[in-house]
């Protein structure tokens, strides 16, 4: 099966079966959190116990999929990641517990506990060999705080220079009903978040897995970074929105080219 640069309209769980083991450098899964969301299927409905053995299921299926030097990046809410985190944890290193502030505004929100503004993103590596390139998703300084920085013993070193070391927190706003990059899909993560996920733990060319592909966002991420991906989308509406996405994206460098070129 020819499963470059392309998304299948098909069930995880069927379909991965295609792939070759150790052919995939790096895995994204923003699964259904078990919110009860409605992706156009029962996908988002399962009871807690049956929402663990199908993650259980599908995480299974799909890491045999990466190549030694992989890495894993999946997207959970803090209700189910304690017990996700330490299945995965049996199979590979857990580098990190990102933690996406999706900077919501403060109005109200829950009054008997804590109003939950995060997402929890398990961080992991198939090996001590994993790639990881720093420097691509180094955050430069601005010259007001690079000034304010410049003590003799801090010149010339790289975080000064080239910008500072993302941390495990990413502060990114969610993507408002407004804004260029929305599509229509209930769970759309932004660009950026993404974008850093692909540069840091993909070679360039490098192929990425998407299991749960949704509006697309690992495909756009991909093909604006040099990358390739293979996804897979449940919802055949999702699959025709990603395909307009892509062409547009593709049409759009396309007016690039010409306009420079006049
Ligand atoms: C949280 S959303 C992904 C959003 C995506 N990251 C984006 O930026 O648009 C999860 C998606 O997984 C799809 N899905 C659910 N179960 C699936 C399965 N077993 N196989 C493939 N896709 C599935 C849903 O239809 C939904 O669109």
């Amino acid at each position: 099966m020819d499963y470059i640069n392309k998304i299948f309209n098909e069930d995880i769980l069927t379909g991965i079966d295609n792939l070759p083991d150790g052919s995939i450098d790096l895995i994204i899964a923003d699964p259904p959190y078990c919110l009860g969301k409605d992706y156009g299927n029962n996908s988002d409905k399962m009871s807690p116990k049956e929402y663990l053995k199908w993650s259980y299921k599908w995480i299974d299926a799909v890491l045999p999929k990466l190549k030694e030097t992989g890495s894993f990046y999946i997207f959970l809410t803090w209700r189910y990641s304690p017990e996700i985190f330490s299945y995965i944890k049996t199979k590979m290193r857990m580098l990190n517990e990102i933690i996406w502030d999706r900077k919501v505004p403060s109005m109200g929100g829950s009054t008997r506990s804590f109003t939950s503004v995060h997402d929890t993103i398990g961080f992991f590596a198939k090996s001590k060999n994993y790639y990881f390139d720093l420097d691509s998703i180094r955050i430069p300084y601005d010259a007001q705080t690079k000034k304010a920085r410049t003590r003799s013993i801090f010149i010339g070193k790289k975080w000064l220079e080239f910008g500072y070391n993302p941390k495990d927190l990413w502060s990114f706003t969610r993507i408002h009903k407004q804004d260029p990059e929305r599509q229509e899909h209930p769970t759309q993560k932004p660009l950026e978040i993404i974008d850093r996920m692909v540069l840091a733990s993909s070679p360039e060319g490098g192929i990425v897995l998407d299991p749960f592909m949704g509006s697309g966002t690992t495909a756009v991420s991909c093909l604006n970074n040099g990358r390739k991906y293979a996804g897979f989308e449940l919802n055949p509406k999702y699959c025709q929105l990603i395909e307009k996405r892509i062409d547009n994206l593709k049409y759009n460098e396309r007016q690039q080219s010409f306009n420079l070129q006049i």
